[in-house]
């Protein structure tokens, strides 16, 4: 293993778990050196800042938030969206921000977030069966063969989706929309309109206080770029390894290799074997790299996995995140953090309190409770109390739109309700509102500091 040279292409030898079967390998290669032509949708030095801000929140100086759709759509494609969904995740930022009293970290599922592993390679209905859906990066979710089947042209229409999400997410969060007053204003209508108005207040007059303060300070939030603009990083899972090994590049600055189809990538619950595919390609790329820890990880496995992604041990380079369900987390975690702080890996501890905490309803559907959610980002905090480590961000599913996927909330969407509006294209995200009870209600369970 020590006379490996990484290469972008290094991960062809082992084993890839969930890779689509393409039906034409040659046109698979065309549509790939294709890609490999087009610009980079993020540069090197971007990914190295976000690298930087997320060894705060390794040092429990920032805390971040990762937040986005399950799968991005091609269908659901607009303006509107990436702006509601821009607009939840800076309204969420904000009450964590007072609460928290560090910096959040944003970084969105989004730009790039379009391909999914499944737990089965095909799926049967009526006896019929078919490749699963993977995302609309591969294939497309209608029961037919000819949408089954993967395409290749769907990289291309990913990257172009891509760069224009990330186009407006830049003009927004650079042009104004992000003003922290603004982002305030939006959560007073929220406090104002919601039947937990009382109990969220107390954090919402506390922000009017601390922008008043400030106002009379003569700090002003449209001229003070801090306050008037801010960062939203890109990320996805580097599922499809030809799509990733297309866009990574070599940086002209510093001669180390970045994947460049978004700022931070991370390896899946389901593809995090150490000697597979996955963990090779994403350990020679510089970029700061997720890792998915479920249920059954050990702490061995976590020690093995902060090894092979960061055995230099820079600060921000790994996120554990850790997604092992409510009733586990407090009991699974303890052990994995005691391995890895012993070991003095600086990683960002990271909970995602959405896969662990899936069921399905009555009524057939794929969903979560934002009880069961809440229950296992508190687990989440215990542990880290309990080991005296900083909890270090949430990764969560959600979306800026009115839908009916997940339970719960304080506008409260029931079991009957979950036909309504039921439109994700993989796993239930948390709605609009849902996503700011999650704010409002992590904000009285946050350490502070
Ligand atoms: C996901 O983040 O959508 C996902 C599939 O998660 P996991 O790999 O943790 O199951
Ligand atoms: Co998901």
């Amino acid at each position: 293993m020590s006379e490996h040279t990484w290469t972008p292409s290094s991960w062809h030898a082992l084993p890839a778990a969930q890779q689509p079967d393409w039906p034409d390998p040659a046109d698979l290669d065309r549509v790939l050196k294709y890609v490999a032509s087009l610009p980079p949708l993020v540069f090197a030095g971007e990914a190295r800042n976000l690298t930087d801000q997320l060894a705060r929140a390794a040092r429990g100086e920032a805390f971040l938030l990762q937040a986005g759709d399950c799968a991005e759509s091609f269908d659901e494609f607009s303006a509107d969206s990436i702006r509601d969904k821009l607009k939840i995740i800076l309204q969420m930022a904000v009450v964590l921000t007072y609460s928290a009293g560090v910096p959040i970290v944003k970084v969105g599922r989004i730009a790039g977030q379009f391909a999914k592993p499944r737990s089965s390679p095909t799926e049967t209905i009526d006896g019929v069966e078919l490749p699963s859906f993977r995302g609309h990066l591969v294939n497309a979710p209608g029961f037919t063969a000819a949408a089954r089947t993967p395409d290749p042209e769907r990289l291309l229409a990913a990257y172009h989706q891509s760069a224009a999400t990330l186009n407006l997410l830049r003009a927004f969060t650079q042009g104004g929309f992000a003003d922290l007053g603004r982002v305030h204003q939006w959560n007073r209508e929220f406090v104002a309109s919601s039947p937990a108005g009382q109990r969220y207040n107390e954090v919402a007059a506390g922000i009017d206080r601390a922008l008043r303060f400030m106002a009379a300070c003569g700090v002003d939030t449209e001229s003070d770029p801090q306050l008037h603009q801010a960062d939203l990083w890109t990320s996805h899972e580097a599922l499809v390894l030809g799509y990733e090994e297309a866009l990574t590049r070599q940086d002209s600055l510093t001669g180390e290799w970045y994947d460049c189809s978004a700022h931070m990538l991370w390896i899946g619950e389901r593809t995090r074997q150490l000697d597979g595919a996955h963990m090779e390609f994403l350990s020679g790329v510089g970029n700061p790299i997720g890792c998915k820890l479920g249920p059954t990880a050990t702490p061995e496995e976590a020690l093995a996995i902060c090894e092979k992604l960061n055995p230099g041990r820079v600060p921000g380079r790994l996120t554990l995140v850790i997604r092992m369900g409510a009733d586990t987390i407090t009991e699974g975690l303890r052990p994995i953090l005691r391995a890895v702080t012993d070991a003095g890996h600086p990683v960002v501890w990271a909970c995602d309190p959405m896969h662990g905490n899936t069921f399905t309803s009555e009524s057939g559907h794929k969903t979560r409770h934002l009880e069961d959610i809440l229950a296992e980002i508190g687990g989440f905090f215990d542990a880290h109390r309990a080991e005296g480590t900083w909890p270090g961000g949430v990764h969560i599913e959600l979306t800026g739109g009115d839908v009916t996927e997940c339970l719960g909330g304080s506008s409260e969407v029931l079991s009957g309700h979950l036909d309504t509006r039921y439109e994700t294209v993989c796993d239930p995200r948390l709605n609009g509102r849902q996503s700011l009870d999650l704010a409002f209600r992590v904000a009285e369970l946050l350490p502070k500091r």
